[in-house]
């Protein structure tokens, strides 16, 4: 069967108001911000202080975190490989619209594997891609276990739990690793928001 984006009949339609043009508007790029790493790792804790930080400085954000996102348009999924694929298929689309409307878009999902990363990394654009990895050792993220779900897994109560009954594929290729066991929510803003000055931030890009 021919999928629609193959077909004749679906026309792109070239938007007038270009990322460019919102991008100058606001004065800073689109950007997608990739956290990855286990649950409990802090990824969401840490979307949201710098999406805090970025909103102060006057920047357009959006968070988009795997719990929130898997109550509405993922609720049909699971956590079996091909449903995490699935998620992580989406997000990484959402991610690109995302981009393209000009928003620093801060994604925290467990995204589990390198492909799945990597193909996130290619639709938005690896230059508008940055992959922030919460590295926590296991121990600690089940010791901290503040949703109470690792004690769950290990009772065999949920199944496929990642980093218990679930893979999770170290990234290779981050740009920025964060150990999240050792450092300060506040000590991981500020080196997010270091590393984004001068690539994000004050942009002198030309409309087109
Ligand atoms: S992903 O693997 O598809 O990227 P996602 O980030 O959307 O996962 O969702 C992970 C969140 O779902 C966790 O933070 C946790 O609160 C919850 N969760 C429920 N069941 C599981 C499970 N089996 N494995 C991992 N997380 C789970």
């Amino acid at each position: 069967m021919q999928t629609a984006s193959h077909s004749p009949a679906i026309v792109w339609h070239q938007a007038t108001v270009t990322r460019a043009r919102r991008e100058r508007q606001n004065r800073h790029k689109g950007m997608a911000l990739w956290f990855t790493g286990l649950s409990g790792s802090g990824k969401s804790t840490l979307a949201h202080a710098l999406e805090e930080h970025l909103h102060q400085l006057g920047c357009h954000t959006f968070v988009l975190d795997g719990d929130n996102i898997r109550h509405g348009l993922c609720r049909d999924l699971g956590f079996s490989i091909a449903d995490r694929q699935e998620n992580i298929r989406r997000m990484g689309e959402v991610t690109k619209l995302f981009v393209e409307a000009g928003l620093i878009t801060l994604a925290a999902f467990i995204s589990p594997f390198q492909a799945d990363r990597e193909q996130a990394r290619a639709l938005a654009g690896r230059e508008n891609f940055v992959e922030i990895y919460c590295q926590c050792p296991l121990e600690i993220c089940e010791q901290r276990d503040r949703k109470g779900l690792y004690q769950k897994a290990r009772a065999g109560l949920i199944d496929d739990f990642t980093g218990i009954s679930s893979p999770y594929e170290e990234p290779v290729n981050a740009d920025l690793v964060l150990n999240t066991a050792e450092l300060s929510v506040e000590a991981c803003v500020t080196r997010l928001a270091d590393y984004l000055q001068p690539r994000v931030l004050n942009i002198t890009r030309d409309a087109s």
